[in-house]
């Protein structure tokens, strides 16, 4: 039940004229007409005597729900909101005091966001008398803009009746499409993608494709894009990250495609979420909300979890509202998901001390992977980790050099726990493979923070294998992207191949662009399918070649002062002797000739 009480300027008014006008609020008038003579001669009656408009919410029984007084015609959100299709079964009847029954751009405007059934504006004289009544209604094939149904005199008003099945249809059509998108969108949730292009770049397929990878990591996470919107940048607004050009696209964009979110492509500031919410008055989340939210769903091993919860406890501190007890909206959906189905805590004092214990067991679990490292170690076999952009091809690569069964899915992020195969050599040799979690662009430092753990396979790993999807449009720039992240981890020094996967899908003429620099980086570029098998053989020889065929004797003396490059040698070389001498450790053995080069200044005598 609506208040008995009318809303907005008041001020002034005799207070007869109110509690006489309240009267009407819950009361029925004119069952079955569209535009109800007695409710107009009291709208026109009223503006004639105050020179304000006055404003009158009917439902389709024609019970009046709410009046408003003043110059914004006003609808009580309850009145509208909770509709989640069609129309709101509501319209709005109001008075326009300088006599034109014209609707205004804002009238227009609040009946298409509240999804009216009709506005109707009636025109007013100074005397009071109606210079004449328009209907207007929503556009069923465009809904965010209008059409007018009629217009018609004080003794034509029964002549609008017919608007009540233009509207009965129009309600029809909505549902309809909107019931048709929703299962399209098969109950996932409706995404505006929203990202800067810089100025001066030249996008080949058009700005918007700057938000192909956003799209993809959104429907990873479950959402469904509706649209995207980009706008020309360097730099970011630092209140809105986007101008306010393009927030008003965004706010448009949210409103005509019913979007329950608007995902950003970049980090944005905890203070660029609060205005974007309260500016878009719907769910903001930025790029790294979307991967951590990614990462939650998908992390399967305890450890994993714990991973990602932590990054995203560390996300979220710095982003809890003001009082400290609460996050901004947060109320489900992407980007409030935790591991394992757990619910994020939200208090500032709760997350510090989860913070810290989270830290602690992943300490715990790093230590206990050290030990069982060593024990590899022992046992000699080399290890070769697997690394890449995700959805690369990573997993299959490893399944099919190994012949194993790693999990492989065509989406973002499918293997998030670093999972361990043992591949056989060709003589009696045998390698450990470890496949990684892969990488994208602006992995949230977090992230990377609370992944290093177990990305130190990588780090202490012989040999990288780096596979790139050379069927990727931008197959450089991702190349790019996990060479930042290796050095990032402080694997930038591995000796590595680049693995070109899915040659299988490139046409005779497709040259794949590798600039000098990475080039020059890797000791080899090899072409793959892992998918066909083609280039595997070769690759498998290149690996038994790094091991063994390319074996060099050394002889070195490391000084005392020198402990890490001991530490590093005992690691990666095959040791025959050490022996104590007066300037350091005169060591010998044999190692891949690749890997030699760091420690030519040791060196004391090298041979075959
Ligand atoms: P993340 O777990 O996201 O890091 O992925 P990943 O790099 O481990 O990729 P994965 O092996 O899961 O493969 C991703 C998709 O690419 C799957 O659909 C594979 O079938 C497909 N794929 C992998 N290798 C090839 C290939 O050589 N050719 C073709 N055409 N598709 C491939």
């Amino acid at each position: 039940m609506a208040e008995k009480h009318i809303k907005g300027n008041t001020d002034g008014l005799k207070a007869a004229l109110i509690r006489a006008t309240e009267e009407y609020i819950d009361n029925c008038f004119g069952p079955g007409e569209f535009v109800p003579g007695e409710i107009v001669d009291v709208q026109t009656a009223f503006t004639a005597e105050t020179g304000r408009e006055i404003a009158f919410v009917l439902d389709r029984r024609n019970y009046v729900r709410e009046i408003s007084v003043g110059d914004a015609v006003h609808v009580d959100a309850a009145l509208t909101g909770g509709k989640d299709r069609g129309l709101s079964g509501t319209r709005l009847l109001h008075t326009h005091p300088n006599g034109t029954m014209t609707a205004s751009e804002q009238d227009l405007e609040t009946l298409t966001r509240s999804r009216l059934d009709a506005m109707i504006v009636l025109g007013t004289a100074e005397d009071g008398t109606l210079t004449g009544a328009s209907a207007y209604v929503i556009d069923p094939d465009d809904p965010d803009k209008t059409l007018r149904a009629g217009s018609f005199s004080r003794q034509q008003l029964d002549r609008f009746d017919f608007v009540w099945s233009r509207v009965r249809e129009i309600d029809n059509i909505l549902r309809e499409r909107e019931a048709q998108s929703e299962v399209d969108a098969g109950g996932r949730e409706r995404a505006v993608l929203a990202g800067t292009v810089p100025e001066k770049a030249n996008i080949i397929g058009g700005d918007d494709s700057i938000l192909d990878e956003l799209t993809e990591l959104a429907e990873t996470a479950g959402a469904i894009e509706v649209d995207r919107v980009t706008q020309r940048r360097d730099r970011p607004d630092v209140k809105y990250y986007l101008g306010s050009g393009a927030v008003d696209r965004i706010k448009s964009s949210v409103r005509t495609n019913r979007a329950d979110l608007v995902i950003f492509d970049d980090e944005l500031s905890p203070s660029q979420i609060r205005n974007l919410e309260d500016a878009l008055d719907v769910r903001v989340i930025d790029r790294t909300a979307l991967i951590l939210d990614i990462f939650a769903a998908r992390a399967r091993s305890a450890e994993g979890k714990l991973q990602v919860e932590l990054a995203q406890q560390k996300y979220r501190l710095p982003r809890l509202t003001g009082r400290g007890t609460e996050l901004s909206r947060l109320g489900g959906g992407i980007g409030t998901r935790g591991p394992g189905e757990t619910k994020l805590e939200t208090d500032r004092r709760h997350i510090n001390r989860k913070i810290h214990m989270l830290e602690a067991r992943l300490r715990e679990m790093s230590e206990r992977r050290e030990v069982l490292r060593k024990e590899r170690r022992k046992k000699n076999l080399p290890v070769i980790a697997v690394v890449g952009y995700t959805n690369a091809g990573k997993s299959t690569l490893v399944n099919a050099l190994c012949d194993s069964d790693v999990f492989v899915k065509d989406e973002l992020f499918a293997t998030l726990d670093t999972s361990v195969r043992r591949l056989k050599g060709t003589t009696n040799q045998d390698y450990l493979l470890v496949d990684t979690v892969g990488f994208i662009r602006k992995l949230p430092h977090d992230l990377i923070e609370s992944f290093k753990a177990t990305l130190e396979e990588t780090v202490y790993a012989d040999l990288l294998l780096h596979v790139v999807d050379a069927s990727a449009p931008d197959c450089d720039g991702c190349i790019d992207a996990v060479e930042n992240i290796l050095d990032e981890i402080g694997a930038g020094g591995r000796p590595r191949y680049l693995v070109l996967n899915k040659c299988d899908k490139l046409g005779p003429g497709d040259e794949v662009y590798i600039s000098d620099r990475v080039r020059h980086t890797y000791g080899k570029v090899m072409r793959v399918s892992a998918e066909k098998g083609d280039g595997l053989e070769a690759l498998a020889e290149q690996i038994q070649r790094f091991f063994t065929g390319s074996a060099k004797r050394f002889e070195l003396l490391i000084p005392y002062s020198q402990g890490a490059a001991m530490a590093e040698l005992r690691r990666i070389a095959a040791i025959d002797s050490e022996e104590y001498v007066e300037q350091g450790i005169k060591v010998s053995g044999t190692m891949p000739s690749e890997m030699l080069s760091p420690f030519l200044d040791f060196k004391v005598k090298t041979g075959d």
